[in-house]
């Protein structure tokens, strides 16, 4: 069941986060439904630019509803990923999203927030959530580039005068994280105290960290024994995830570590079956593998048996 992420976070709020989960292809598809209804959790499904172009972005929709009728106990959003003014009108009018980024955060603040309030007069007017950002994170979303030292911090007064004035219903915050499995060149710094100081401004807004890929290490060195190179691969601290849920942040984004899984579980394959070229088999095992490990981010967010809470809730 489709809903928007409006609802989703009322039930989140100050108690769990929901996992934002990036899907490209069928088999993430699959994985990510089983691991969400097999751990009893609701969720935002996000699909970038990058995925919509990958194939055709009405491969990506009719994937998404065939896994719906699949999984009929799911309940989750479906929310374009850092999406520009002209995407997040496509999305919109498509009347299959119901939710979008709106991400100006390149912009001035007055042009980000004008673009922002543009796209909330235009998704509110047909039941649309929206995110917006505020701040910009270290790393590289797709065609932007932010150099890592010149990443800048949402600064929490800015943030309030924001959500007023462009009417977002979620903001995604910069405290410090950064797209990518490269995420800290010292030691990680989290800033929970600009989270802190926003809540304190707007109570009950629901807030979005961006780059949370925890980039696990057992991961990373078994890419690297079976023939990658991801020297230095570093990421989020998932006991970070709860504290961060119980200061307001409702959504969290996760994709880098979905792709670590890939990674791993097809170079170990194609490593130990030398002799195998048909892509299902290994497929099956990514599925597999994926359901696990979303199963488990899902545990750590707090989310995992709020299914049936949420789905009571609803009315469904
Ligand atoms: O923030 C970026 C997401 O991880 C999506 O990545 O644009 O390569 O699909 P992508
Ligand atoms: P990661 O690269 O840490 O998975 O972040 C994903 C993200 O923020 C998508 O918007
Ligand atoms: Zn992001």
């Amino acid at each position: 069941m489709i809903v928007t992420t409006k609802e989703l976070f009322k039930y989140a709020y100050d108690n769990y986060a929901l996992g934002a989960y990036n899907i490209n292809n069928a088999e993430q598809t699959m994985g990510l439904f089983k691991g969400n209804v097999d751990s009893k959790a609701p969720f935002i499904l996000q699909i970038s630019r990058g995925a919509r172009k990958y194939t055709d972005k009405r491969m990506l929709e009719g994937m998404i509803r065939a896994a719906d009728g699949i999984f009929p106990e799911a309940v989750f959003a479906v929310h374009l990923d850092h999406g520009d003014e002209e995407t997040c009108y496509d999305c919109i009018d498509s009347g299959f999203y119901s939710s979008v980024m709106i991400d100006a955060s390149h912009e001035s603040f007055e042009e980000n927030i004008a673009i922002t309030k543009r796209v909330v007069d235009r998704a509110h007017a047909v039941g649309v959530s929206v995110e917006a950002e505020l701040g910009q994170l270290g790393g590289v979303e797709e065609d932007i580039s932010v150099d890592e030292d010149k990443a800048h911090l949402t600064d929490p007064d800015q943030a309030a005068e924001f959500i007023e004035r462009s009417g977002c219903d979620s903001l995604a915050c910069a405290i410090g994280t950064s797209h990518g499995a490269f995420k800290f060149s010292g030691s990680q710094s989290l800033h929970f105290e600009i989270i802190e100081a926003i809540q304190q401004r707007v109570p009950g807004f629901p807030l979005v960290m961006h780059g949370s890929s925890s980039v696990p290490q057992e991961e990373v060195e078994r890419i690297n024994a079976a023939g990658g190179d991801l020297k230095g691969a570093r990421g989020v601290d998932v006991s970070q995830y709860l504290p961060a849920a119980k200061m307001g942040v409702c959504k969290i984004n996760i994709d880098t570590d979905g792709r670590l899984v890939w990674t791993r579980v097809h170079r170990e394959y194609l490593r130990d079956h030398p002799g195998v070229f048909d892509f299902r088999p290994v497929g099956k095992v990514f599925m597999a593998e994926y359901a696990k490990f979303i199963a488990s981010r899902n545990e750590l967010l707090g989310s995992a048996g709020q299914l049936d809470a949420v789905r009571a809730a609803l009315g469904k």
